[in-house]
């Protein structure tokens, strides 16, 4: 089974992106053969700074390795590696209504708020489209704001297998439903939009900092406390085993345990956790021209892939 995901660079993951999805696409490397790379063509698509998109998607790279992408395993690289993927979307593009893209969620939320949409946002899913059917994939790990994209990337594959023969696998999206929302440190999901994240990798004192600042109400030290609807406890909960999580329900419960206390642990708990991490991303930007290097091996691997699928796209259209 060949498993596919894209990731956008869009800025400094953060604790709900950790377990929401990062989590789960390392751990899926053991299901089958993975296929992951940087959406740095999509990234286009908010006009960033060129310096700036080059950073991001160096760091996202040291991220996720660090995070334990098997290098051994799954084909890590960039999109931006694999050109080709731009004359699929291309004459993808010839057989996708223009209805269908007029309906997507997502661009219909770009517009609602104001954004004036560039034509590479509009296209913006039959791009991954291309993404997903240039590499034959079976499943396809996204996020729920991604089900639409993928349900048209099945759309388009069935439209163009029907006109010109069946050349595309038909892939199945893989929604990850047992997922808790990360909370964020106001309660809400945590998001980089919301700007109250705790980053994954931040420093000691940014993520310090980030903890100290989830909102708890206003009870004093002695007071007991209730865990079940505190910020604190819930993102607590993700690096505790259940007897320690007992034990912090307990000591909120009892009072004399002020909420500063419960952070506190929670940044021991969540310093530990990461450590291993941390050190292995420490190395990694030591020696950049180690992750160029695994990031140009992988995109040249994907690229022969790519080239097998185009070329009988190419026959099959009537383009020699
Ligand atoms: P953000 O909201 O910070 O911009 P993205 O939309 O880039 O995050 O999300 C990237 C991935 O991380 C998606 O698969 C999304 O489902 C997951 N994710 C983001 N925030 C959370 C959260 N708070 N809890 C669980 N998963 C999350
Ligand atoms: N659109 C996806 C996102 O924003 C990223 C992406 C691009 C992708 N191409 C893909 C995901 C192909 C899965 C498959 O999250």
């Amino acid at each position: 089974m060949r498993i596919l995901t894209g990731i956008q660079p869009s800025g400094t993951p953060h604790l709900g992106n950790y377990f929401g999805a990062m989590r789960q696409v390392c751990e899926l490397q053991e299901k089958g053969e993975s296929f992951l790379f940087i959406a740095d063509y999509h990234a286009l698509t908010t006009n960033p700074e060129p310096r700036l998109l080059r950073e991001r998607v160096f760091n996202l790279a040291l991220d996720f390795i660090a995070c334990g992408i098997d290098l051994d395993r799954t084909v890590f690289f960039r999109q931006s590696a694999v050109p080709e993927v731009c004359e699929l979307a291309w004459i993808l593009d010839t057989v996708t209504p223009v209805g269908l893209l007029e309906r997507a969620h997502s661009y219909k939320d770009k517009i609602a708020k104001g954004f004036s949409p560039n034509n590479g946002l509009f296209s913006y899913p039959v791009l991954m489209a291309a993404d997903i059917l240039l590499y034959g994939s079976d499943l396809v790990p996204v996020g729920k704001d991604q089900k639409q994209h993928l349900e048209i990337t099945r759309d388009l594959a069935i439209k163009f297998n029907n006109q010109y023969g069946g050349i595309f696998r038909i892939p199945e999206g893989y929604i990850p439903e047992a997922v808790a929302i990360v909370p964020g440190t106001d309660g809400q999901k945590m998001s980089k939009s919301y700007g109250n994240t705790i980053p994954l990798f931040g420093t000691e004192k940014e993520t310090r900092k980030a903890i100290m600042n989830i909102v708890t109400d206003c009870r004093g030290l002695d007071d007991p406390k209730d865990p079940d609807s505190c910020n604190v406890v819930a993102l607590f909960k993700l690096f505790a085993s259940p007897e320690e999580l007992a034990e912090m329900c307990e000591r909120y419960r009892a009072g004399g345990y002020g909420y500063g206390h419960a952070k506190q642990a929670l940044f021991e708990k969540m310093w530990n956790y990461f450590e291993p991490m941390r050190r292995r991303r420490a190395e990694l930007a030591a020696d950049p021209g180690y992750v160029e290097e695994v990031l140009r091996r992988n995109g040249e691997r994907a690229r022969s892939e790519a080239e097998k699928t185009l070329k009988r796209v190419r026959r099959a259209v009537g383009l020699r």
